[in-house]
């Protein structure tokens, strides 16, 4: 059986394009592959997260995995720090990785906009300990959403070299994957560009229904159509993106009709992009707090996940130490 594997930061909350991206696909793969999810703390680290709030966030995101479908009766969810064979195989991975590949990276160049103040190694070597997450478990695929596409091409690459390194077929070559589609973009409600945690620009699944109708009121949009059957400027085919997420065909095709003729009226699309979102997101958030406020049932879920990847890691962890030619006294 094929192995799958996904995760997340633990820098925030799930927001709809994490669901989309990358959750929701996972959900649909559990029962037929051999799954693992985790939760990236170890990658968190590059942005510094105050102590306080690690444990918090951990649990946070967690508890949101589960409330999506995510079933620990089906997949292995763990933490990744509770996995150190993932960190002792990354520091040999980085090994056979060079400085000027890590620093043409698409995603590294972008954090160091981002974060000019704070350069560090671990956002250099993100792209490495990714390779390390997935290839730990030898997975074949990896559902994720459109931006982390350079990131999934980096840890073939890497897994590659290390068969080639070594002479050996060791390491399956990890696809992205996402049902024979393209990868998903979510975009923001900022005009541009993705929804991201760190741009501020998205709808989280914990967002209180008044919070979606502030946030998709305020949205960015223009002065409307002027000629019939125009082309739609960015920011309102962002709208009908997340209206086609959220919104019955019905509604859709309404609203695009009246962007044809010119007759729209942004504010009632907003208003009913709001409510759909409202409609969809709050079974998810009644879910979440109730996942999140059972503190024992989380705790077994961690230490079983954390027991059965342990497992698949130590083997791997095991077999790559005698590849690089480490041999017992
Ligand atoms: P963020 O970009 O919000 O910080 P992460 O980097 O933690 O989120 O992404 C977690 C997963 O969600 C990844 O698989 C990523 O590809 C996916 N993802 C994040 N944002 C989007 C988006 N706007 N559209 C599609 N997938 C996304
Ligand atoms: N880099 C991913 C993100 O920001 C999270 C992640 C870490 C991941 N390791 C992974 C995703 C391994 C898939 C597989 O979204």
């Amino acid at each position: 059986m094929e192995t799958v594997l996904s995760g997340i930061r633990s820098t925030g909350n799930l927001h709809l394009g994490n669901y989309f991206g990358a959750v929701k696909n996972f959900v649909k793969m559990q029962h037929e592959y051999n799954c693992y999810f985790f939760i990236a703390d170890l990658h968190s680290l590059t942005t510094h997260p105050k102590p306080d709030n690690l444990h918090d966030n951990i649990k946070k995101v967690l508890s949101e995995y589960i409330a999506c479908g995510i079933d620990p009766e089906v997949a292995t969810i763990y933490i990744q720090s509770d996995v150190p064979e993932i960190s002792e195989l990354y520091l040999l991975l980085n090994m056979n990785t060079y400085i000027g590949e890590l620093e043409r990276t698409t995603t590294f160049k972008e954090k160091i906009r981002k974060q000019p103040e704070n350069v560090n190694a671990g956002l250099l070597t993100y792209p490495v300990l990714m390779c390390a997450d997935i290839i730990i478990h030898n997975a074949d695929k990896v559902p994720v959403g459109k931006d982390q596409e350079q990131n999934l091409e980096m840890a073939r690459k890497f897994a590659k070299r290390f068969n080639h390194m070594y002479g050996v077929e060791y390491f399956t070559l990890p696809e992205p994957f996402n049902f024979g589609s393209d990868l998903v973009k979510v975009p923001g409600l900022d005009g541009t560009g993705k929804m991201g945690k760190s741009d501020d620009n998205g709808i989280y699944l914990i967002d209180e229904p008044g919070v979606i109708k502030k946030k998709v009121m305020r949205a960015v949009t223009d002065s409307g159509p002027t000629t019939p059957n125009s082309e739609m400027p960015e920011p309102i085919q962002n709208l009908f993106y997340l209206m086609d997420l959220m919104s019955e065909k019905d509604t859709i095709e309404h609203f695009k009709a009246a962007y044809n003729d010119c007759s729209i009226r942004y504010g009632d699309l907003k208003k009913q992009l709001a409510e759909d979102t409202i409609r969809f997101t709050t079974p998810f958030r009644e879910k979440i707090l109730d996942i999140y406020n059972d503190s024992d049932y989380l705790a077994k879920v961690v230490k079983r996940g954390a027991e059965q990847a342990r497992e698949s890691a130590s083997k791997t962890l095991r077999e790559v130490r005698e590849i690089l030619g480490y041999k017992p006294f």
